[in-house]
C-alpha cells in the first residue's frame, strides 16, 4: 500500500495561571510529620466523586521520533536539563501512593531516552502502595532494556505502531525501525511476563489495513491492541481535520464478528476491550471523543518538570516540585488534595479546544 500524506480529501478505507498549590488551606502544616500525614491523608478524589488511583509521570519530553501527528519536525530546542531527578520523582511516587494511588505509568517525551530509566521503574516498584508499574514507549530501545526492565519488575509495556507496513512506519514516525520492534516484541512476549499492549492511531487512511494485521497479530499472541481516536492538538489541525476517524466503525466491526466488550478494572485507563473466543490477544478502543469518556476518569499526570496536570487538555497546570525537596510528604499531600476540587469534569476537544496541549510530547497522552 502507498501511504500518502494525508489532504483533506484522502480516500476514507474507514468511512491558567499556575495556582499558589497549598498555600489557601492547609489542612496539614509543612512541618506535620511523616506519620501525621500517611494517617491524614485522603485517598485522592475530585470534584465528581472520582478516585483518582492513576498517576502518568512523564519523565522526559524530549523524543527521538517525528511522528507527523506530535512531532512532525522533530522535538525543537534542546532536551531540557533539569528534569525531575531520583529523589524528587521517589517522593513523588511515594506521596501520591499514601494518597491512594495503585497505578503508574512511566511516559514522555520518549522515557527510554532517560539513562536512569531503569532505576525510576525500580523506584516506582519499590514504593508501598503501587501494585503496578506500566510504561509507554516507542519502542527504539526495547531489545537494549528488556531484560533489565523485567528484572526491574515491569509490569506493563504500552508500544505505539502506528502501521504494521514498515515503509508505511517509517513515513509516519521518520524512524525506519519496525522490524527491529517486531524482533523485539516477540522476545518480550518469549522471555518474559511483561503485558504487552500495542498503541496505534486511529487514522482513516491507515485503519483499516491496521486492523486486519492486528487481528491476525493477536489471534495467537496475549496481546492487546488498541486504537486511540486522533485528538486534536494545537500543532496538529490540518492533519487532523484530514484523518481524524471515529472508532465507531472498529467497534461495529468487531461486533458483527463475534467480539464482546470487557468490563474495565478500576485502575485500568479508558480503553474499553474487546475480546473472541478464537483469539487470545484483544482489541481495544479509546474513544475520546465518544460521550461519557470521562465520566469514570481515574488519571492524574505529572510532567517532567513536576507539575501537575489534572486533564490532558486543561488551561493550566500546578508546580509541586517545591514539595519534592524534603522527605516530608505533608506539604505534597495537602497541595495534592487542594487541586482536587478544581480537576475539570471533560475535556472540550468537542469544541476543537485542546487547551494548552500544543504536542503530546509533553505529558505523553
Ligand atoms: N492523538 C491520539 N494519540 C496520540 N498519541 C500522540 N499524539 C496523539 C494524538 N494527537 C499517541 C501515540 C502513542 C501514545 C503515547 O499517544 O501514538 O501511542
Ligand atoms: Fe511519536 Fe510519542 Fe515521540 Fe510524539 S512522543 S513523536 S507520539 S513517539
Amino acid at each position: 500500500m502507498t501511504y500518502q500524506r494525508p489532504t483533506a480529501n484522502t480516500a476514507q478505507q474507514f468511512v491558567p495561571t499556575p495556582v499558589r498549590v497549598g498555600a489557601d488551606a492547609p489542612r496539614l502544616s509543612a512541618a506535620a510529620s511523616i506519620l501525621e500525614a500517611t494517617e491524614a491523608a485522603q485517598a485522592l478524589t475530585d470534584g465528581f466523586s472520582r478516585q483518582l488511583t492513576y498517576l502518568r509521570l512523564s519523565i522526559t519530553d524530549f523524543c527521538n521520533f517525528r511522528c507527523e501527528y506530535c512531532l512532525p519536525n522533530g522535538y525543537q530546542g534542546v532536551r531540557a536539563k533539569d528534569e525531575l531527578t531520583l529523589p524528587e520523582i521517589k517522593r513523588l511516587v511515594n506521596g501520591f501512593a499514601l494518597l491512594g494511588t495503585k497505578k503508574v505509568r512511566i511516559t514522555g517525551g520518549e522515557p527510554s531516552i532517560r539513562q536512569d530509566v531503569t532505576q525510576i521503574i525500580e523506584i516506582v516498584r519499590q514504593t508501598a502502595g503501587i501494585d503496578t508499574i506500566a510504561m509507554t514507549s516507542n519502542g527504539y530501545k526495547l531489545g537494549k532494556h528488556l531484560a533489565g526492565w523485567q528484572a526491574a519488575g515491569l509490569n506493563q509495556l504500552n508500544i505505539s505502531i502506528d502501521s504494521f507496513d514498515a515503509d508505511i512506519f517509517h513515513q509516519m514516525t521518520g524512524m525506519n525501525t519496525l522490524p527491529a520492534l517486531m524482533t523485539d516484541m516477540e522476545t518480550l512476549l518469549e522471555t518474559t511476563d511483561i503485558k504487552l499492549k500495542i498503541n496505534s492511531i486511529l487514522m482513516k487512511e491507515t485503519a483499516f489495513d491496521n486492523l486486519i494485521y492486528a487481528l491476525d497479530f493477536v489471534k495467537s499472541r496475549p496481546v492487546t491492541y488498541r486504537f486511540i481516536e486522533f485528538m486534536q492538538t494545537s500543532d496538529n489541525h490540518q492533519l487532523f481535520f484530514a484523518q481524524h476517524a471515529n472508532a465507531d466503525r472498529v467497534k461495529s466491526y468487531l461486533l458483527e464478528r463475534g467480539w464482546r466488550a470487557e468490563i474495565r478494572g478500576q485502575s485500568d485507563g479508558p480503553a474499553v476491550e474487546f475480546s473472541h473466543p478464537d483469539y487470545l490477544g484483544r482489541i481495544g478502543l479509546i474513544a475520546p471523543y465518544a460521550a461519557h469518556f470521562c465520566d469514570n476518569c481515574n488519571r492524574l499526570r505529572v510532567s517532567c518538570h513536576g507539575r501537575v496536570h489534572l486533564c490532558l487538555f486543561d488551561q493550566g497546570n500546578y508546580d509541586i516540585r517545591p514539595f519534592l525537596q524534603h522527605d516530608n510528604p505533608a506539604p505534597l499531600i495537602n497541595a495534592l488534595q487542594n487541586l482536587m476540587p478544581i480537576k475539570p469534569e471533560h475535556h472540550h476537544l468537542h469544541d476543537n479546544n485542546s487547551g494548552m496541549m500544543t504536542n503530546l510530547s509533553i505529558i505523553g497522552g
